[in-house]
């Protein structure tokens, strides 16, 4: 006796692994049969008197094992058929508005980057790159700075190699020297860039941040070219009626060399930290190109003379966001930087 209705537990297990459900009807009509309240499982617990005491234990398992099939198959079944169903629940409403997307967006010192790219590449300068690892030559030597010169000083540099030496680069006019080599002129660049220096990091400096470089050689290039290039560049930069400044400063690599300053945005001119309470902002250095880098490179100083510029990219970016911490730019805090996340320029 026991052995026939164990046969029959088995047989419903294999009837319900195999029921043919393809619709809402077919699935109703299993639900009636295995889990309906006169399912055909009912039946088999009725049978339980009639085992062997000792299979009484086994069959108990069984039926549990049919039910919970039962049980199973039904609601992967029933899952299954709602998403595949044409019902209008499941059908996106393609009139509806479109929900928000996070879009990205770029990185606050690539746009100020790009804007000064794009505002010097209508004065007509190419974009050029130098590598950020380069020679003592490229980086100092060519550039006026011989080895033992105090103007290394200003610079306190990161070497990855002592002989030959070779360095992060710690200004993009080292840019300069590369391009100049190429021996074609008229030159007309601007390379913007990471550079390095070995200094404490604060709110107004880091060990690394972005310059971008320019350089100008061609015959009868004047100090007033230079001169309008970068009023020019600050004016359309930020806004026309800001106030531009040329102080006298010194870089080994030009002659006379300058440093220019704007009106402090952020505090708008009483006076700030970033500004250090002189409502000016030193944003670049400049100058003549000495004559001794035009003859490093192999180009005549007699014919040709030439304006060069190193713009700071960070100061520019605290003025034209009004940021008055550098170290925020590298942070990668997401608070900070989804505020600049609408600008995709
Ligand atoms: N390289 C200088 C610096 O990092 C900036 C600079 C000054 C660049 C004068 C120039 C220049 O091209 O002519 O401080």
């Amino acid at each position: 006796m026991s052995a026939e209705i164990f046969d029959k537990a088995n047989s419903l297990l294999a009837e319900i692994e195999a029921y043919d459900i393809t619709d809402a009807a077919s699935l109703e009509a299993f639900r009636i049969r295995f889990l309906g309240s006169k399912n055909v499982l009912k039946g088999l617990f009725a049978e339980m008197r009639n085992i062997d005491p000792d299979r009484k234990k086994e069959f108990g398992l069984l039926v549990n094992k049919v039910k919970q099939a039962a049980a199973g198959r039904h609601e992967t079944m029933s899952g299954s058929l709602s998403s595949t169903s044409s019902g209008a629940v499941d059908v996106p409403d393609m009139s509806l508005p479109a929900g928000n997307r996070h879009a990205g967006g770029r990185h606050p010192l690539t746009v100020v980057q790009n804007r000064m790219v794009e505002i010097f590449g209508r004065l007509g300068f190419a974009v050029v790159e130098g590598p950020e690892i380069d020679d003592d030559w490229h980086n100092f030597t060519a550039l006026n700075t011989p080895e033992d010169h105090p103007a290394r000083d200003m610079q306190d540099t990161f070497y990855v190699q002592l002989e030959p030496a070779m360095m992060l680069r710690t200004q993009t006019s080292s840019a300069q020297a590369h391009e100049m080599e190429k021996g074609e002129l008229p030159i007309r660049i601007i390379s913007p860039g990471r550079v390095y220096r070995n200094e404490t990091i604060s709110a107004r400096a880091h060990c690394q941040f972005h310059q971008v470089e320019g350089l100008y050689i061609a015959e009868n290039v004047s100090f007033a070219d230079l001169k309008q290039t970068l009023v020019y560049f600050a004016k359309e930069m930020f806004h026309a009626d800001i106030k531009v400044r040329l102080r006298p400063s010194f870089f080994p690599f030009t002659e006379p060399s300058a440093e220019m300053d704007i009106t402090c945005l952020i505090c708008g001119g009483p006076g700030c930290t970033v500004c250090k309470k002189t409502g000016w902002v030193e944003i670049l250095g400049c100058g003549m190109v000495d004559p001794n880098v035009l003859e490093n490179c192999g180009i005549d100083s007699e014919k040709y003379t030439g304006f060069a510029f190193g713009i700071g990219v960070e100061r520019t970016a605290m003025l034209y966001y009004q940021v008055d911490d550098l170290r925020l730019f590298f942070e990668n805090d997401m608070r900070f930087l989804k505020q600049f996340r609408s600008v995709l320029q």
